[in-house]
């Protein structure tokens, strides 16, 4: 069993990246197998039904079905843009659903935000169910969103609330489970 964890943002300094890190450390002393791939490395275009008729799907979209193909589970942490998700994953989930079989369908996937608002990334979050759940994924029920994330990160990449570490914990072990499940 092995989660693969990508954080949906192109930024350097992106705390997705860093809650991505993070979770990847916890998933390692809870002794599950875990990998992070970095959104950078799939290069793709602006969604376009004629370059995909003339060239099918992009190298860079079609590696990251390949790549996704061989975990369990998926763990995505996505920034919120403008109540939302950022253009740049709904431009990769729709280049995804024109593969076939739908690469998307049975997938198991744990939603995670970081966001420097008082709010964190939850309004974002519910919107990405519906393209997720649309193309025949399992977004896992409890998702996860940290707040005042600028300054939420300890100088070792740990939360600095115990609590909400805590309960990232809790949640990535229960997934984990889920993403055992063979259905
Ligand atoms: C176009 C745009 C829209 C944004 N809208 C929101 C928003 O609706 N809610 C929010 O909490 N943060 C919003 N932000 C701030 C992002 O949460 C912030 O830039 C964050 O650092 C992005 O995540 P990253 O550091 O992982 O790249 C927005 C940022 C951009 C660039």
């Amino acid at each position: 069993m092995k989660l693969m964890l990508m954080a949906a943002s192109l930024r350097q300094d992106s705390i997705n990246k860093k809650l991505i890190q993070l979770s990847h450390e916890v998933l390692k002393k809870l002794q599950v197998s875990s990998e992070i791939k970095q959104f950078n490395d799939y290069e793709q275009p602006l969604y376009d039904g004629d370059v995909e008729t003339s060239k099918g799907l992009p190298a860079g979209v079609q590696q990251f079905i390949n790549d996704m193909n061989d975990f369990d589970g998926l763990v995505f942490s996505v920034p919120e843009y403008n109540f939302s998700m950022p253009g740049t994953f709904k431009n990769l989930i729709d280049w995804v659903s024109r593969g076939r079989p739908m690469p998307w369908m049975g997938k198991k996937i744990l939603l995670l935000s970081a966001s420097p608002a008082a709010a964190g990334g939850v309004r974002g979050l519910w919107q990405i169910r519906v393209p997720f759940e649309g193309c025949g994924a399992f977004v896992f029920p409890d998702m996860f969103t940290l707040a005042n994330a600028f300054s939420a990160f300890d100088d070792k990449g740990h939360l600095t609330d115990k609590n909400l570490e805590d309960r990232l914990e809790g949640l990535l072990k229960q997934f984990a489970s889920f993403s055992a499940v063979k259905f």
